[in-house]
């Protein structure tokens, strides 16, 4: 299968690239989609054969379930049964952050295809604040499932060309829409009635923080099960060896454990690239990125995480050692990342 690239440079690109999307949306074909998170990987959410596609498309296991990305806000009370209890934190919740990065785990109304959901009583969605993907899903008109568009277990794709290396001649088109704003996925948030006062459980960190959300309820942190995480997690972005970049990583939080071997090639992704910190001093590093250059600090390094892993990745090292980054903010999902891809088999 040919791939097409769809591009928005133009007022008049972008009004056939939507004409196009919400054709190829219609016919139940796939269309990656820039998203201001990470590229994400379309289908209509409502037919069950294209959603399968999607699985087929990523080599994705069918017990992980996709988010569901909706046209307006209002569209919420279509897809999910909100319990009285937790409604007003929910309202509260999509008035302040959609469109944008939060995706909330509800109870599901079965409009929504077993497929979608792995089967689990509970639908994501969320509002999604990119341009071009709102016009796509204001012409199209209904909900549209969508996980990030790289093969499973390897790192989101931030641009159409690092959807392109991974999903080429898979899929028949690509919307073109520039680099991710945002550049880290959703922050997923289950809301559920408490004790006191509804519970927010963070099942995948990411650019709403804990901080953004505690005045909406109790913030939880969920825990990893190992037990569970084997067969079906509860948010698979909490599965191991998942976000890697094909490239050994390292995360390293003590540069003097770094004894290299002769003859081997290191990159370091390093998170201010200042001396002081030692990973610079100790050791002639055949490459170094820096995930913050600038005054932007988390904010900054989750914007260019994975367009920089990307670029390790493809520079023929034998490992790359990754700096951690402050275990706050948007410094949670930065380290959730790199854990995770430090967590070793490699994907050939
Ligand atoms: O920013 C994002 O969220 C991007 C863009 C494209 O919207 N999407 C994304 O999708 O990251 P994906 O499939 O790569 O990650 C979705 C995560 C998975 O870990 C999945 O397990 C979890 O959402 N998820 C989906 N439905 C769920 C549910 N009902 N309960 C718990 N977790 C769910
Ligand atoms: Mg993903």
């Amino acid at each position: 299968m040919e791939t097409e690239i769809l591009r928005t440079d133009t007022e008049q690109d972008t009004n056939e690239t939507v004409r196009s999307a919400v054709g190829a949306l219609q016919s139940g074909q796939l269309i990656a989609l820039p998203t201001e998170t990470v590229y994400g990987l379309a289908a209509d959410a409502l037919n069950p054969e294209a959603v399968e596609s999607i699985f087929a498309a990523k080599e994705r296991p069918l017990f992980d379930p996709l988010i569901v990305h909706l046209p307006h806000k209002d569209a919420v009370r279509d897809v999910a049964d909100i319990p009285e209890e937790i409604q007003k934190t929910v309202t509260q919740l999509i008035e302040t952050f959609w469109p944008g990065p939060l995706t909330l785990v509800l109870p599901r109304r079965p409009i929504i295809p077993d497929i979608v959901t792995g089967g689990l009583p509970t639908v994501a969605v969320r509002q999604c604040d990119h341009p071009v993907f709102h016009r796509i899903l204001r012409n199209f008109g209904g909900p549209v499932a969508a996980p990030s568009a790289n093969l499973f277990g390897l790192l989101s794709p931030t641009s159409a060309q690092a959807v392109l290396d991974q999903l080429g001649g898979r899929i028949p088109f690509i919307v073109d829409g520039g680099a991710c704003s945002q550049g880290l996925e959703s922050t997923i948030v289950r809301v559920q009635p408490g004790e006191h006062k509804p519970e927010l459980v963070i099942l995948r960190p990411g650019p709403v923080t804990e901080i953004d959300l505690k005045k909406f309820g109790k913030v939880i942190f969920a825990e990893r099960n190992t037990e569970v995480e084997e067969s079906a997690p509860e948010a698979p972005g909490m599965l191991e060896n998942h976000y890697a970049p094909r490239t050994a990583l390292r995360l390293l939080s003590d540069p003097a454990q770094f004894h290299p071997e002769e003859g081997k090639r290191y990159a370091l992704l390093s998170y201010r690239g200042q001396p002081k910190d030692g990973y610079l001093d100790l050791h002639d590093w055949d490459e170094v990125v820096v995930l913050s250059p600038g005054s932007g600090r988390v904010a900054e390094a989750g914007i260019r995480l994975f367009h920089l892993m990307r670029q390790l990745d493809q520079g023929g090292f034998d490992e790359i050692i990754a700096e951690p980054v402050p275990d706050r903010g948007v410094g949670k999902a930065i380290l959730d990342k790199l854990r995770k891809a430090a967590v070793k088999e490699l994907n050939a």
